[in-house]
């Protein structure tokens, strides 16, 4: 058996080309055929791209790699991460469906059952991702198509039984799709889960640098048919250039994330001991809630986790603290080489899981990057000595 630290170095690489190590960077709208016959074989046998939104050789080699890595049947590049989410749910569900999804999903995911799916007459209910398979079943109606999960969960970053969830959405003929761009393509596998459809945002570690958006579907060959038609007919592309910058991240993504998950196993083990931090949410922290779901589904993650600040972080104080930090930077997005914070309010955007965001804390989510753990560390306890005149007392 190949291990994945050699696939990450072999895997998609075609030796096409004059022998360079990389395939080369194509740019293309028109692709040209050479003769009638090999026109009719591209454009109405579908054999090979017949424009380019269909793909070039560096968009495969991508594509490939990425696939191989999950043992997946299928996979299709997508413009971003939110892309590879909503293109399956159009592709997958009709009028009149019911689907289930997780309370913790990245927010736009949320935006898109809210809004558009909502809109053609689908219907969602989200429920506690750490729920049991059991008490998910009883959610499960007649009319239910589509279990969705993202574990560990966006923001408030919940571990899920992925496995047990897969096999009672089966039981009732559910498709069951997967957010799995916390655990990267590295620890996880999802289809051998029971997951049918696995989307991951390559704009995280496998792009890894701040500077791709992207995103990979990967499918069961029963559903991808349908994906693939409906990425097509929305007119989703993906260039040669970001292909080859992505794929240049992925050679080097577990060198990069095992040192990230290094760096903030130890920022976290300085943070349990302040007084300022009410919760760590971190299932690779062996306090958390989702630790042995998270060793039963996955051998490693993001370095991505969220701090629950204790009730005395009043809005002042919370914006001073943030405010004092100068390592991390403050903004969507993670996964590249940098730290980073988002502030947030659970509360406000949760439904299923609201009781435990009762008291309103304010939360962090922190990422942590390539830097010294010292000097992130340091950089943390200098804002936590700005925000104590902030802090409320009662
Ligand atoms: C879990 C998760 N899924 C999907 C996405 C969307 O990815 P993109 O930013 O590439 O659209 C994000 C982005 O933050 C994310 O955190």
């Amino acid at each position: 058996m190949t291990h994945i630290a050699t696939s990450l170095v072999t895997a998609g690489r075609t030796h096409e080309g004059f022998g360079s190590v990389n395939p080369p960077i194509y740019r293309a709208s028109t692709i040209l055929f050479d003769s009638f016959d090999g026109f009719c074989e591209g454009y109405y046998g579908r054999t090979t791209p017949a424009y380019a939104r269909q793909g070039n050789p560096t968009v495969f080699a991508l594509r490939d790699a990425l696939g191989a890595l999950i043992d997946a049947e299928h996979t299709v590049l997508t413009s971003s991460g939110l892309s590879a989410v909503t293109i399956p749910l159009l592709a997958l569900l009709r009028q009149g469906d019911h689907v289930l999804v997780a309370d913790a999903v990245y927010g736009p995911t949320r935006a898109m059952c809210d809004h558009v799916l909502h809109k053609m007459g689908i219907e969602t209910t989200y429920y506690n991702p750490m729920i049991t398979p059991d008490d998910l079943e009883a959610l499960i109606r007649p009319n239910t198509r589509l279990v969705f999960l993202e574990a560990p969960g966006s923001m408030t970053i919940e571990m899920q039984d992925i496995a047990g969830v897969c096999a009672v959405a089966h039981k009732h003929g559910c498709i069951t799709m997967l957010d799995y761009t916390w655990a990267t393509p590295l620890y996880i596998k999802p289809f051998a889960l029971g997951v049918d459809v696995a989307i991951q945002a390559v704009t995280k570690y496998v792009a890894g640098h701040s500077d791709v958006v992207m995103g990979a579907v990967s499918a069961r060959t029963q559903h991808f048919h349908a994906i693939s038609k409906m990425a097509a007919m929305l007119g989703n592309y993906v260039t040669g250039d970001e292909a080859a910058l992505a794929l240049r991240g992925l050679r080097s993504m577990k060198v990069r994330i095992e040192q990230q998950q290094k760096n903030i196993m130890e920022v976290l083990a300085w943070l349990k001991q302040r007084p300022e931090i009410a919760e760590i949410l971190y299932p690779p922290h062996p306090d958390d809630a989702g630790h042995s779901l998270w060793k039963k589904h996955m051998s490693g993650g993001a370095s991505l986790c969220a701090l629950v600040l204790n009730p005395s972080f009043t809005h002042e104080a919370t914006r001073a603290w943030c405010d004092a930090l100068k390592l991390f930077g403050m903004g969507f997005s993670w996964g590249g080489y940098e730290s980073l914070i988002v502030p947030f309010r659970p509360k406000e955007v949760r439904t299923a899981t609201a009781q435990k965001w009762e008291s309103d804390p304010w939360c962090i989510r922190m990422h942590i990057g390539l830097e010294d753990p010292r000097d992130v560390i340091a950089d943390l306890e200098q804002a936590f000595a700005r925000a104590t005149p902030f802090l409320c007392r009662k």
